[in-house]
């Protein structure tokens, strides 16, 4: 069996975590909109048509923010097409994911839908085929109180109060050459620019995010981030970055288990980015960062065009992937100083923790719990402890530490919580947790999540199949806490230090 040591110190916090870093993300594609929140007929359908088993489920996750309406999606979306009467919306041709937009939910409705989830919306304004005078309309649709015109038209379209959207994404992706009128940095650092002047101008309370590159294989990576901040530092608050994680292009499973070291160097490569512009500009502004998309994905499709609302994106996660997915959601903790805001993508059927059946049930997919575990318990100030452990060497990314771990501390409860992943493939970890400045701990809970079979994933005939459940607590003596880590598992583990 292999050792390793953690020392934890209460003194050594990184940061308090932004409840944002739980937030998700719910974009016009496949059947993440129609037939995953909204679903009118089905029997669990409320008034508006959302269907409530969903909102249970998502209300488990706790999710603070949902980014809307996308994604590649909203380079091509006109926000006017989804409001007013809806026999009067028209039906469009969606160029990002080839598929027909109904129209039936827009920002009204989804507003609606994300105060019944207890949540709130994380907007992003089209600047592909959309100007920076169309996403000033829709800020002051959304924000204004009313006695302009589109702040009266939401007010007939039903919703005399406004929806007060503080965070908005400027654009997405536009990187990308997939992107529906992709520019280049200097392009949409311009355009960005003079819509983020009018957005403020029509309410300066807002927070904006510039869209940083779509993932750390471009080759513009981090050209396009720095050139990018070099038009846009003073105006915006976040930069985004965007991360999916699989076994795909020569990533081998030891690569794919270590995906969380890649995780960490692209965000130090961001702020080191950020940082640089800051000194440049002889800037006192610090700027944080928005992961607004990050999860595994690695499902390979092919499908049909022109359909409505087809299944799309809907990986089926297995216990391998919840895995990876857990030392994802570490390195985000252990980045909670400068990760503000970071949103699973996504939440309901397209590359998502909730899977639901038209007509159905919804069910919960293995990255569900490392998620519900870190957004329940996983609030407070992230400690960093010092780790000593072994580590493997991936092709990918080098050393892998075999322990990827993230400590939270709430110094009013004197709860401390650890989220620990094992990727070690053949041996069992014998973890030492060195509590030296707390004056004393007690285990609380050691919940597990192993299966023997890395393919294990629920579905609709086993929907509970693979879920973590309780295992031995850690044998404490004085202030020392020994616990071992089956090869190849998720743990949380809670303790009380009062
Ligand atoms: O989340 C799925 C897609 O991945 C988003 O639309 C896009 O922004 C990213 O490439």
């Amino acid at each position: 069996m292999k050792k390793a040591k953690c020392i934890i110190e209460k003194d050594y916090v990184i940061s308090e975590t932004d409840p944002r870093l739980f937030g998700s993300f719910i974009e016009h594609l496949g059947r993440a909109v129609y037939s995953g929140i909204y679903e009118p007929g089905h029997p669990s359908a409320d008034e508006q048509g959302f269907r409530r088993d969903v909102l249970g489920l998502v209300k488990e996750l706790a999710v603070p923010l949902v980014r809307y309406p996308g994604g590649n999606f909203v380079s091509g979306y006109q926000w006017t097409d989804g409001i007013g009467p809806l026999a009067e919306r028209p039906k469009r041709l969606d160029l990002a994911w080839r598929s027909i937009e109904t129209n039936e939910i827009g920002i009204d409705e989804f507003a609606d839908w994300c105060k019944k989830a207890d949540s709130g919306v994380m907007a992003a304004v089209n600047l592909g085929t959309g100007t920076p005078a169309d996403a000033g309309n829709l800020v002051e649709y959304c924000n204004h109180p009313g006695g302009t015109y589109w702040s009266d038209l939401r007010r007939r379209n039903g919703h005399a109060q406004p929806h007060g959207i503080k965070v908005w994404c400027l654009g997405n992706e536009m990187d990308g050459p997939w992107q529906i009128c992709h520019l280049s940095a200097d392009d949409y650092g311009k355009k960005a620019l003079e819509a983020a002047k009018i957005m403020r101008w029509v309410d300066p309370g807002i927070e904006l995010v510039a869209c940083g590159s779509s993932n750390a294989r471009m080759a513009t990576f981090p050209e396009w981030d720095r050139i990018v901040l070099e038009h846009l530092y003073d105006q915006v608050d976040y930069i985004s970055l965007h991360s999916y994680y699989g076994i795909r292009d020569a990533i081998t499973r030891d690569d794919f288990l270590g995906s969380f070291v890649d995780m960490d160097r692209f965000i130090q490569t961001i702020i080191a980015t950020a940082d640089y512009v800051k000194a440049k500009n002889r800037s006192h502004k610090r700027l944080n960062l928005s992961f607004d998309e990050w999860n595994v994905w690695y499902l390979p499709e092919e499908y049909p065009d022109w359909e409505t609302a087809p299944p799309r994106l809907e990986q089926i996660y297995t216990f391998l992937d919840a895995l990876v997915f857990g030392g994802l959601i570490c390195s985000l903790l252990n980045h909670a100083d400068r990760i503000k805001i970071a949103c699973l993508a996504q939440l309901v059927n397209a590359i998502a923790p909730i899977y639901t059946k038209r007509g159905g049930p919804a069910i919960r997919q293995t990255i569900f719990y490392p998620f519900q575990q870190v957004s329940q318990f996983g609030r407070g100030q992230v400690l960093r402890p010092l780790i000593h452990c072994p580590a493997y060497e991936s092709q990918a990314y080098g050393d892998v530490p075999v322990l990827q771990t993230a400590v939270v501390f709430n110094p009013e409860s004197g709860a401390v919580n650890l989220f620990l992943l094992n990727c070690d493939q053949h041996e069992d970890l014998e973890v030492q947790l060195d509590f030296r400045s707390f004056p004393a701990v007690r285990p609380v809970e050691h919940r597990l999540l192993q299966e023997d079979e890395l393919a294990a994933a629920n579905d609709f005939e086993a929907p509970e199949r693979v879920k973590p459940r309780q295992a031995a607590l850690p044998r404490v003596d004085g202030n020392i806490a020994t616990v071992v880590l089956p090869k190849l598992s998720w743990n949380m583990l809670r303790f009380t230090s009062r």
